[in-house]
C-alpha cells in the first residue's frame, strides 16, 4: 500500500530551520519514513512547491543571498503562506519573543485551527500565549510537539509531562539559559565579558537578539513554560522577577570565584511563582556545570528529587530535537507520546496521523 506522505510546512530558516533542513537531507536511518517538505520560509521569503522543495538549492539560496526573498519565492508573507499552503505539519522555528509571543502564536494558532499538527521550538506560544494556544488545541485536535522549547534536546517537558505527574511535582530548580551558564562558566577560566559573550555567540548558543539572554528573558520564558505545564494557572515571562546578567556580574563573578565559589544563573519555578536570579555557590556544587550544559532538579512529593543534565542549546541539539519529534507525529506514536496536549496531564494517545483533509 502506499503511504501517505504528510506535507511539511518549515517556518522559519534560521540556525534552527537550516540545520534541520541539512539534517532531512541526510540519509541516515533517522530519515524514514520519507519527507515531504512543500513550503519553506524565512522573514522576507516562502518556497512552495507541491512536488518537494529542493532543500539543498533553498539552503544554497539562504547561504549565497541570506533570504530567501529572491530566487523564485512567492511573495507572500508566512500567514498568507499558511492559509494557501494548508500544510499537514507546520515546523515552527521563527523568533521567540517574550513579551508578545509574536510572530509564533500567530502561527501556531493558525495551523492548529488550520487543521495541520505543529513541532515548534518556539518559546514564545506557550511562554506568553498559553490559554489561547491551548485552547485552539482542544478545539482542533490537532498535536503540539514543543520538547525543545525548554532544555534543548535534554527532555526535561516530556519527563515532566509524562513521566512524572503521578510523583506530584511541586517544583522545579534549574540551570537552563545555555548562554548565561556559558559566559559566567568561561569567566571563571579567564576569559573577559565581551570574550565570553562571543565565543557563546559564535557557538550558536545565543538568542537571535543576545539582549533576551543577558536580560534574562529567555530564561524566563522557559520559567513560565515550565510554570504552566506543571501548575496550571499561566504566568507569562513578565511574571517571573528576573536579574540580568550586566558588565558588573563580571566583577561579581569573579569576586565569587576568589572566595572559592562560583557565580551561577539559578532558575527557581514553584506554584504561582517563578525567578531567574544569580546566585553564589560552592565551586564543588552541582550548580557549576561544564559550558553548555543545562541541569534540572525537579521535587516531587513521591519520588523525590529527579536530575537532568545535558546540553540545552545550539542548533544541532534543537534541530535533533525538532526531528525527535517531527518523527513521533509522522509516526503517529501511541501511549508512549512524550508530548500530550498540554494541559492534560493523563491524556489518552491519539490517532495515529491523519492527513489536515481528514480532519472533520
Ligand atoms: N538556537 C538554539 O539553540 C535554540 C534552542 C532552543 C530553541 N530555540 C528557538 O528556536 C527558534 C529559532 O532559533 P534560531 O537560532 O534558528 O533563530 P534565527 O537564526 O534567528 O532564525 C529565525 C528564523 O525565523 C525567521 N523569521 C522571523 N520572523 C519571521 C516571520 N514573521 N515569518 C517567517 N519567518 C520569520 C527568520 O527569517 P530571516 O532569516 O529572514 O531573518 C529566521 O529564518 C527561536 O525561537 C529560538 O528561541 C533556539
Amino acid at each position: 500500500m502506499e503511504s501517505v506522505r504528510p506535507r511539511i510546512f518549515l517556518l522559519g530558516f534560521g540556525g534552527v530551520g537550516r540545520t534541520l533542513a541539512r539534517r532531512l537531507l541526510e540519509k541516515g536511518p533517522i530519515r524514514a519514513p520519507g519527507w515531504n517538505v512543500v513550503a519553506v520560509a524565512d522573514s522576507r521569503g516562502v518556497l512552495y512547491d507541491e512536488g518537494g522543495v529542493d532543500l539543498a538549492e533553498a539552503l544554497r539560496v539562504k547561504e549565497t543571498t541570506a533570504s530567501l526573498g529572491p530566487a523564485g519565492a512567492r511573495a507572500w508573507d508566512a500567514r498568507e503562506a499558511l492559509a494557501r499552503v494548508v500544510p499537514d505539519i507546520v515546523v515552527e522555528a521563527t523568533l521567540s519573543d517574550p513579551l508578545r509571543g509574536e510572530p509564533g502564536t500567530g502561527h501556531v494558532l493558525q495551523a492548529l485551527r488550520g487543521g495541520a499538527d505543529v513541532v515548534t521550538c518556539n518559546k514564545g506560544p506557550l511562554a506568553v500565549r498559553y490559554v489561547e494556544v491551548e485552547q485552539a488545541l482542544r478545539e482542533s485536535g490537532r498535536r503540539l510537539r514543543y520538547g525543545t522549547t525548554v532544555g534543548g534536546i535534554v527532555p526535561i517537558l516530556e519527563t515532566l509531562v509524562e513521566r512524572l505527574p503521578a510523583a506530584e511535582i511541586t517544583g522545579v530548580d534549574a540551570v537552563l539559559n545555555t548562554s548565561t551558564q556559558f559566559v559566567l562558566h568561561r569567566l571563571g577560566c579567564g576569559l573577559s565579558f565581551p570574550q565570553a559573550w562571543e565565543e557563546a555567540r559564535r557557538l550558536g548558543y545565543t538568542e537571535p537578539d543576545p539582549r533576551r539572554d543577558q536580560e534574562g528573558w529567555d530564561a524566563a520564558m522557559k520559567a513560565a513554560i515550565l510554570h504552566n505545564l506543571l501548575f496550571g494557572r499561566p504566568i507569562a515571562p513578565a511574571d517571573v522577577r528576573r536579574e540580568p546578567l550586566t558588565p558588573d556580574s563580571e566583577a561579581r563573578a569573579l569576586r565569587a570565584i576568589q572566595n572559592g565559589g562560583r557565580l551561577v544563573s539559578l532558575t527557581r519555578v514553584r506554584s504561582g511563582q517563578a525567578s531567574v536570579e544569580l546566585t553564589e555557590v560552592d565551586a564543588d556544587s552541582h550548580w557549576v556545570l561544564p559550558g553548555g550544559v543545562n541541569r534540572f532538579c525537579i521535587e516531587t512529593r513521591r519520588a523525590g528529587t529527579l536530575t537532568l543534565e545535558g546540553r540545552g542549546a545550539g542548533p544541532e541539539e534543537t534541530a535533533s530535537g525538532l526531528l525527535a519529534d517531527l518523527l513521533t507525529l509522522l509516526r503517529g506514536s501511541g501511549p508512549s507520546s512524550a508530548s500530550p496536549p498540554i494541559g492534560e496531564r493523563y491524556s489518552l494517545p491519539r490517532p495515529a496521523w491523519t492527513p489536515a483533509g481528514a480532519v472533520g
